[in-house]
């Protein structure tokens, strides 16, 4: 018994810590990255209030890390972005984080499909009185993405973020470049996968999906191209 709960938590430990790069400072302990969150977090207080909120709930996990949220806050303000969209909101950290930093009329689309993680951020965006900038689309990611080109809006956004469900990040990406202006960034969140993109076992189709289009888009001219190890590995692709 006590064997088998080893293994397991060590299997669990891999998956999640399967190389040093490969950190998120709400899931790790590593002092240097304690270390950077004390010398250059600025994070907003109910930004904190929200992440404290998520970090109650078992799936935070999932949630993005505030060295990264605070990443792409910059470089929305960099690029002067005014509409962005949320691939995969959770309980909303990074659609806040946004929306923050967008003008008073930015719209922050937010995808998601379980109304229990909306639940918990919508309260949260009310307290830091940017609800209004936050258009939560609850139904598959797709589907808002297809609504979003349908209602003519191809090219006009500045920022998106792809951060849900591994299969369709393909998919993500296609429409995002077709959704974002020339200069607009997509950037992909998990692209390291916790390590297991190197040599993804036969079984691990989200592995595959994530390699298959990090290798895509290594050789994609439509787009300038750079691959962070912060978090869970994060692409940062520009529209040329
Ligand atoms: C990794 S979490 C997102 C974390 C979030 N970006 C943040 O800032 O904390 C992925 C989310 O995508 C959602 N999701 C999964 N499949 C989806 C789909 N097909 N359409 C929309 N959302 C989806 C999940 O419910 C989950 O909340
Ligand atoms: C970071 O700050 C916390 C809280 O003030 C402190 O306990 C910790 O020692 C600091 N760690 C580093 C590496 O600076
Ligand atoms: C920002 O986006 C809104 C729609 O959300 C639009 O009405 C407005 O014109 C945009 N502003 C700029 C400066 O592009």
């Amino acid at each position: 018994m006590k064997t088998l709960t080893s293994i397991s938590l060590l299997l669990v430990l891999a998956g999640q810590y399967a190389s040093a790069l490969i950190r998120k400072s709400h899931t790790s302990t590593d002092p240097l990255l304690q270390y950077v969150l004390n010398t250059s977090l600025r994070e907003h207080p109910v930004l904190t209030k929200l992440r404290l909120r998520t970090m109650e709930d078992s799936k935070n996990v999932m949630m993005v890390a505030s060295e990264q949220a605070q990443l792409m806050a910059n470089l929305a303000k960099l690029i002067e972005a005014n509409k962005t969209i949320e691939i995969g909101m959770y309980t909303g950290y990074n659609a806040l984080n946004l929306a923050l930093v967008i003008p008073e009329n930015g719209r922050v689309v937010a995808c998601e499909i379980n109304e229990e993680y909306v639940k918990i951020g919508k309260p949260f965006f009310i307290e830091a009185n940017v609800e209004d900038k936050i258009d939560i689309r609850l139904k598959p990611a797709v589907e808002s993405l297809d609504d979003l080109l349908n209602a003519g809006e191809a090219g006009t956004y500045d920022f998106v973020f792809i951060d849900a469900d591994k299969k369709n990040y393909d998919t993500y990406f296609e429409k995002s470049l077709e959704l974002v202006r020339k200069g607009g960034i997509i950037a992909i969140d998990n692209v390291l996968w916790g390590g297991r993109v190197v040599n993804p076992t036969e079984d691990d189709l989200s592995s595959q999906a994530i390699d298959k289009l990090n290798k895509k888009l290594h050789k994609d001219d439509r787009i300038d191209l750079s691959m962070l190890t912060v978090g869970d590995g994060l692409t940062l692709a520009i529209k040329r």
